[in-house]
């Protein structure tokens, strides 16, 4: 389980003349095995709650639960366990190595982490099969397309065995149908590999995919949705809900 209590994050400038409240005050609970979308306009604070989430950076005020841990009071050591091995991270932008085949990105994880850095390569098979990659795991980044690249992204993200995924605007630089391709991914992830998964993202289609909504602006949580069963329900839900509010998507 994921709780946020009165999460702040106020950005200071280097030489402390400006501030910006990026998140005013956020408190939501994200369950075990829930598949979260949080969408709001541009710089609604959405990018910050994520690395709050996933200690890339420090909040200003309020509490991250995970489980039983604040991880907003951990230590250095702690947090870089927590970070490696409870966190998956996928980008808009995949951040892939182009010097590393897409197998050699999806080992990164295990290589550069502390303890045993054996690669248990069954897994990172079973992993690429599951994810539609297996026949191009020699390949590098630079020779695959975006939609490839970006599920060798959501392979390196689950080869730790995470709790969460946290993905920012993953079909941000997709086509259509590569975006379809990774949500259906990300849908199997998290209901065969059981991972919790929060999204950022504005586009409606992809938020569909998940089972709630949760609407930001200004930095201030400010509505959710929750999906019945049918994706398509939920899609026009959304937009009904954006449609009331103005328009709140990019
Ligand atoms: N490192 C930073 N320093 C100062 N301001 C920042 C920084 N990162 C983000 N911001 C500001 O915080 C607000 C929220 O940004 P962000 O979380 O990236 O929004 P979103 O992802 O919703 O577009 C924006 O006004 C942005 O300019
Ligand atoms: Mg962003």
């Amino acid at each position: 389980m994921l709780k946020l209590e009165n999460v702040k994050k106020t950005y200071i400038s280097k030489i402390g003349l400006n501030q910006y409240e990026a998140l005013k005050g956020i408190s939501f609970t994200v369950n075990d095995g829930e598949f979260v979308s949080i969408m709001g306009p541009s710089g609604s604070g959405k990018t910050t709650l994520l690395n709050m989430l996933g200690t890339i950076d420090s909040v200003t005020s309020g509490t991250i639960l995970v489980d039983q841990d604040d991880i907003t009071k951990m230590k250095k050591k702690d947090l870089a366990n927590y970070r490696r091995e409870k966190i998956g991270f996928i980008f808009q932008d995949f951040n892939l190595l182009n010097t590393l085949t897409l197998k050699e990105n999806i080992m990164l994880p295990i290589l550069l982490g502390s303890g045993n850095k054996k690669v248990d390569m069954k897994k990172v098979d079973k992993i690429a099969k599951d994810l539609g990659i297996f026949k191009i795991m020699d390949k590098y980044p630079y020779e695959v397309s975006g939609g490839e690249r970006q599920r060798t992204a959501a392979a390196r993200a689950i080869i730790t065995n995470p709790k969460i995924v946290l993905a920012d605007e993953p079909t941000g630089n997709l086509d259509s149908k590569s975006s379809k391709e990774l949500l259906e991914m990300l849908t199997f992830l998290n209901q065969e590999y059981g991972i919790t998964i929060v999204m950022v993202t504005h586009d409606i289609y992809a938020a569909s995919y998940s089972n709630r909504v949760l609407f930001i602006r200004d930095g201030k949580l400010f509505n959710e949705l929750v999906k019945n069963d049918d994706r398509k329900e939920f899609f026009d839900q959304i937009i009904d809900f954006e449609a009331t509010i103005g328009g709140g998507h990019e």
